[in-house]
């Protein structure tokens, strides 16, 4: 083998990209459902967008993005995140002009320099979803429900939700200064990411994994406790909605996320079947973000879901999605002229919808059914021998082990009306 591929990326073959396309289908009607509709942006943008827009005091601008100098001597870095992008798409192709909000949905790879474990790569693959400008706490609430309906629809259980506030430009300097009082007499005792966050972004202490740390936390104030009179009515509002569509909840007060641009909502949706990485869900509101990417005051809202932790989801909880046998009817041919009849016949029953395949590796008919069976075909046309004499083919049922002799010239049609086509 010359080269392998790189660490922390992953080649998706066929028996997984079969499983790829149920879920995205069903992403997209879910969209269609909520009114979402879909945007592409480039894999790459320049690297400023993602300083400004992730926020420069945050893990992934500091040490996880896949930053480089194109020929032409520009920066620009592979998209760590799809929100950033969203929001200059928004902003660039004037989105705002038409009727709000808008609602966006996204497909595709993202690029992060993280240290591979189970569930964490460095190519991995998000879906998301963007609503511009509506402050409206069913914004958030809506965002919410698609997420939990997704994984209603693919029978994941023992989902949890986590919700929080993080407040606004008002109140959040005061909280930020009520945790740094509550924290400075044991700062020297926090590990050193903390001591390091401190000052440049203190609240992300309070979602450090070190145990040390956490005990220095017992007792500090909370981001809800600060909250001012709307950040306050929006959060309760937010919880009015999803109670009243039957969706459970943890509020949980030291959730932060790791990006630097919430404000008011921020959640997760945790599974812990799947190991240490147990974040399938996150997102929140950024109602300073595209005034801080050069577009006008507008508020924003969405969250991004991690699809390799979808599959390690069902895989961990034996869900079978219901893909599509491979093969409806498999043509077996016996002899020169038979394989020839067996070539138009597949041609005319694809013509007409049907997933048909026959014989190009000059099998025996023995082996032929045996390659038919491998793809669980529902039925198998057999031409050759006095049949084709006759102008008719045998028409076998697999599962119920039926033949039928069926005229030639008729069998795509008959094929096709069994499926309903
Ligand atoms: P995030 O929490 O960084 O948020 O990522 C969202 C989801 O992507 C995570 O919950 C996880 O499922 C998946 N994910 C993240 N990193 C990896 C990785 N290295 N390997 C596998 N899966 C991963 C965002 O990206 C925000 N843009 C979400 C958002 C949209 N907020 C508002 N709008």
């Amino acid at each position: 083998m010359l080269t392998k591929r790189p660490r922390g990326t992953n080649d998706f073959l066929p028996e997984d990209t079969v499983k790829w396309q149920y879920v995205e289908n069903m992403l997209r009607e879910l969209c269609r459902q909520f009114g979402y509709e879909e945007l592409r942006t480039p894999i790459f943008e320049e690297t400023e967008l993602f300083l400004r827009g992730v926020g420069d005091t945050t893990d992934i601008v500091q040490k996880e993005m896949y930053t480089f100098e194109d020929a032409g001597g520009r920066s620009v870095t592979l998209r760590p995140e799809n929100t950033a992008s969203a929001v200059r798409a928004y902003v660039e192709n004037k989105m705002f002009a038409g009727a709000q909000p808008t609602k966006l949905f996204y497909i595709g790879p993202m690029f992060r320099y993280e240290r591979p474990q189970a569930g964490r790569f460095r190519q991995f693959h998000q879906f998301g979803i963007e609503c511009f400008g509506a402050s409206s706490p069913a914004a958030d609430a809506e965002i919410i429900v698609l997420a939990w309906e997704f994984y209603r629809r693919l029978g994941l259980r023992n989902l949890e939700l986590n919700v929080n506030s993080v407040g606004c430009p008002e109140c959040r300097p005061v909280y930020r200064k009520a945790l740094q009082d509550f924290l400075r007499p044991n700062l020297d005792k926090l590990c050193g990411t903390c001591q390091e966050r401190f000052e440049k972004n203190p609240l992300r202490i309070l979602d450090c994994k070190n145990p040390e740390c956490q005990h220095h936390l017992v007792g500090a104030p909370t981001t809800i406790d600060a909250l001012c009179d709307d950040c306050r009515e929006h959060f309760n509002a937010v919880l009015r909605h999803l109670d009243a569509v039957g969706i459970p909840y943890k509020i949980n007060e030291k959730l932060v996320r790791g990006l630097d641009y919430y404000t008011n909502t921020a959640f997760e949706i945790l599974l812990s079947d799947i190991g240490a990485q147990s974040a399938v869900c996150g997102g929140g509101r950024y109602n300073r973000l595209v005034e801080e990417i050069g577009g006008k005051p507008t508020p924003g809202v969405g969250f991004a879901l991690g699809m390799e932790r979808v599959f390690n989801a069902l895989q961990a909880q034996g869900i079978e999605l219901p893909i599509k046998p491979k093969i409806d009817v498999f043509v077996a041919a016996l002899g020169a002229e038979a394989s020839d009849v067996a070539f138009r016949l597949v041609t005319e029953m694809r013509r007409l919808g049907l997933a048909a395949e026959h014989d190009m590796m000059g099998r025996s008919l023995k082996a032929q059914f045996k390659y038919a069976d491998k793809f669980n075909a529902a039925y198998t046309l057999v031409v050759g021998g006095d049949e084709l004499s006759r102008g008719t083919v045998q028409l076998r049922d697999m599962k119920g082990s039926e033949q039928q002799e069926i005229p030639l010239d008729k069998a795509a049609e008959i094929l096709a009306a069994k499926f309903a086509l």
